[in-house]
Parts: C-alpha cells; sequence; structure tokens
C-alpha cells in the first residue's frame, strides 16, 4: 500500500517548491506514496475566514501516514493566525515533540566561514517543538494606552522536556563524536531553563558514553560561528531552537537548503509534519529564485521516515550532486530557477 502524504503547499514560495518535493518523490518512486493536496492556508482563510477545524486536523492525523507542508506567512495576515492554528495547530495536535533541524557542511564554497569543508560543519538540532514561549498563553493590559504592558508565558513541562532530552542523548550514541549540548538561559530564566537544566543533568548521567555540555544561548550564538565542527546534537527550548537553526542553516549554505521534521518517535504515535526551515519568502514568490532543495531534502527525510531509505538515499545524492556541480538556483551560486533546479535533482535520480 502506497503511503499517503498530506500535502499542504502553504503560501508564498510554499507551492512552488513543494511541487518540486513532490515531483521528485513520484519520480523516485511513484507507486509508493500517495499525495492528498490540502488547500488550507492564507488564501483560504481570507476567502472563507477559516484556517483549518479541529475536525480537518483530526482527519489528517487520522487518514495520512505523514503531512508535508510548504510554508505558511502572508503579509495580508499580519496576526499570523492561520499559520499558528495550521502549522503550530499541527505541531502541537500531533505532539511533534521533536523538530530535527539537521546542517551538514557539504563543501567550502557554501559557507560563509573560512577554511572549513566537507562534513566539517554536521549538527543537528533537536528543538522543543510544543511548549516554552510558543503556548500562546499571554495578554495585555491598559491596551493601547501609554501605560500598556504585555505579558507571554513560558511553559515546561518535565516530562516533555524529559522525552526530548533522552531523544537527544539517544541520537548522539548514534553518531560518531557522541555529543550533545544543552543550550539554556537558566541564568536569567531561572524556573523554566532551571527545569531544563536540571532535567538534562538528570538524563545526562544515564548516558554515559555521551559527553554532555552546557551553554548559555548568547555564548552558543557565538560559538556557533567561531567553531561550527564542536557541535554534534544541539538540544534546545522551542524559541532558542528556532533562532539558531536559521543561524545553523545559513553556516552550511542558507535557508535554501535546510529541511526539517517535526516528530513524534514513541510506538503507536509515530508521526511526522516534513517541511523546509525556510519561510514563505515573499521576496521570491513568482521570480523562479525559490531554491527546492530544501523541501526535497525534506522529501527525502520524509521517505527515510516511512521506511523508505533506499528512497531518501536516492535523493539524497541527487541533491548532493546537483549542488556539487552547480546546478542550482542563484541563492547557491547557480543560475537555475525553481523548476530547473527541480529537474537537475530528478536528472540526477533517473541516472
Ligand atoms: P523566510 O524564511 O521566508 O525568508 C528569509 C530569507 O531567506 C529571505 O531573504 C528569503 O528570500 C530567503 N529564502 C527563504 N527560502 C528560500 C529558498 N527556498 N530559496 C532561496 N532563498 C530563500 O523568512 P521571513 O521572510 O522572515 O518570513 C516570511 C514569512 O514566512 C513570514 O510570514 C513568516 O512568519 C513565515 N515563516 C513560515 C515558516 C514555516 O511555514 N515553517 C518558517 C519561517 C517563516
Ligand atoms: C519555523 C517558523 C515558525 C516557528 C513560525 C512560522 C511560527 O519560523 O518553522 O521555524 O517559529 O516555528
Ligand atoms: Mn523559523
Amino acid at each position: 500500500m502506497p503511503h499517503r502524504i498530506a500535502v499542504f503547499p502553504g503560501d508564498g514560495i510554499g507551492p512552488e517548491v513543494t511541487a518540486e518535493a513532490v515531483a521528485t518523490l513520484r519520480c523516485a518512486a511513484s507507486e509508493r506514496f500517495d499525495f492528498i493536496h490540502f488547500p488550507h492556508g492564507a488564501e483560504r482563510a481570507l476567502a472563507t475566514g477559516e484556517t483549518i477545524s479541529a475536525g480537518e486536523l483530526a482527519a489528517v492525523r487520522a487518514d495520512h501516514a505523514a503531512v508535508f507542508l510548504g510554508a505558511l506567512g502572508d503579509a495580508r495576515i499580519p496576526d499570523h493566525r492561520h499559520a499558528r492554528d495550521i502549522l503550530l495547530g499541527m505541531r502541537r495536535q500531533f505532539d511533534l515533540y521533536l523538530n530535527y533541524r539537521p546542517a551538514r557542511l557539504r563543501g567550502p564554497a557554501l559557507t560563509p566561514l573560512k577554511g572549513l569543508g566537507a562534513g566539517d560543519i554536521d549538527l543537528v538540532i533537536f528543538r522543543e517543538n510544543t511548549e516554552g514561549l510558543y503556548v500562546d498563553i499571554g495578554g495585555r493590559l491598559r491596551p493601547d494606552t501609554p501605560d500598556e504592558v504585555a505579558f507571554s508565558q513560558m511553559v515546561t513541562t518535565r516530562s516533555v522536556t524529559e522525552r526530548l532530552v533522552r531523544a537527544a542523548f539517544a541520537e548522539a550514541r548514534t553518531r560518531p563524536r557522541a555529543r550533545c549540548c544543552l543550550i539554556s538561559k537558566h541564568n536569567a530564566v531561572t524556573h523554566t531553563y532551571g527545569l531544563w537544566l536540571r532535567v538534562f543533568r538528570e538524563v545526562a548521567v544515564t548516558f554515559p558514553d555521551v559527553v554532555a555540555e552546557v551553554l548559555f544561548v548568547d555564548t552558543a550564538a557565538m560559538e556557533l560561528v567561531r567553531d561550527p565542527g564542536r557541535f554534534d546534537v544541539i538540544v534546545a527550548s522551542n524559541l532558542f531552537g528556532d533562532i539558531l537553526s536559521d543561524l545553523a542553516a545559513q553556516l552550511v549554505g542558507g535557508l535554501g537548503l535546510a529541511p526539517s521534521g517535526n516528530l513524534n518517535l514513541e510506538p503507536g504515535r509515530r508521526f511526522g509534519l516534513f517541511e523546509p526551515v525556510h519561510g514563505s519568502a515573499p521576496d521570491l514568490v513568482g521570480t523562479g529564485r525559490a531554491n527546492p532543495l530544501a523541501a526535497c531534502l525534506s522529501a527525502a527525510m520524509m521517505a527515510r521516515f516511512l521506511g523508505e531509505a533506499d528512497v531518501a538515499v536516492r535523493i539524497e545524492r541527487a541533491c548532493d550532486a546537483a549542488i556539487a556541480s552547480g546546478e542550482t538556483t542563484p541563492d547557491l551560486g547557480g543560475a537555475l530557477d525553481t523548476r530547473a533546479a527541480g529537474d537537475a535533482i530528478r536528472a540526477r535520480l533517473e541516472a
């Protein structure tokens, strides 16, 4: 039976890059995937007033093996309500507690840093994906007055944190350098990051074969630029993971080639939503400059998650080959448009 994939092309360049990812999966193994497209995004929200209903969310989870999403974000919805309902809604509703965001350097031309070559950066961010400062709990006092006060609550749950930290250490154990780094701010944000730190230390003692390290987020940002090669598995709260994943992406070539998975790895509850790290890039819509690699590499990640490792490897090798030969969009120095860059990947799949 083919895997049923719920496809949300979304907004901006989302549909452009999603079309390339779907075409690439079809080209690699058309018989193994069925794609069911969902129109939910800014256009539909503006036309109908609806973002996504609880029933639709439940059906996405019940009737599909995974979700593929392009991007959500549109200037006509300045409060980002549809992105919160659809994307953050699925992350939370499907309990996709791990946002898995790898960054690996493929060659010296791709990094803005001096003296680094292929493999010198090879890290993965385990971003907490369902709580932290993203719980959308807060409010305003004396709104729209000079005395206005706004507050946003950060929530950290021991069980949620421990599940993520354990997954990070388990991943570190499988990697050659076996290092796991917590990125924290317990010196200033004491309650929530204090819990993060205690959980991290408790889990660390149960993984004596993994080197555990704790860095404050400000130092971590600096260290990522100074010596990115020291990082292996990084575990971070929702907001810090969001920020540092764009930084890590740029160290290895930019958002144009950064894939991600939003995952629940628990037996019986396994599910994944796969998407590029980048957003809807309104500056690129319709220009043909949107790099489809992030979406195609996210599709490969999805294939691996679904047990189709051979498909994943073939797509990843085809992407690597297209990058190595310079057949890319301008963000990576190439001269191809989005469709042609996708074709360059697929040409190498068939070869
Ligand atoms: P963005 O990621 O859309 O763009 C940031 C920069 O990266 C821009 O210069 C853009 O041109 C470039 N870029 C992004 N994707 C690219 C690609 N595939 N190829 C080449 N260059 C690429 O971030 P932003 O501009 O801050 O946000 C735009 C909208 O996207 C906002 O509404 C934001 O909320 C939303 N957003 C959504 C997601 C998501 O759906 N997961 C992620 C990030 C941002
Ligand atoms: C991401 C995005 C989202 C996030 C936005 C669109 C809410 O930046 O997936 O990285 O912050 O998680
Ligand atoms: Mn982000």
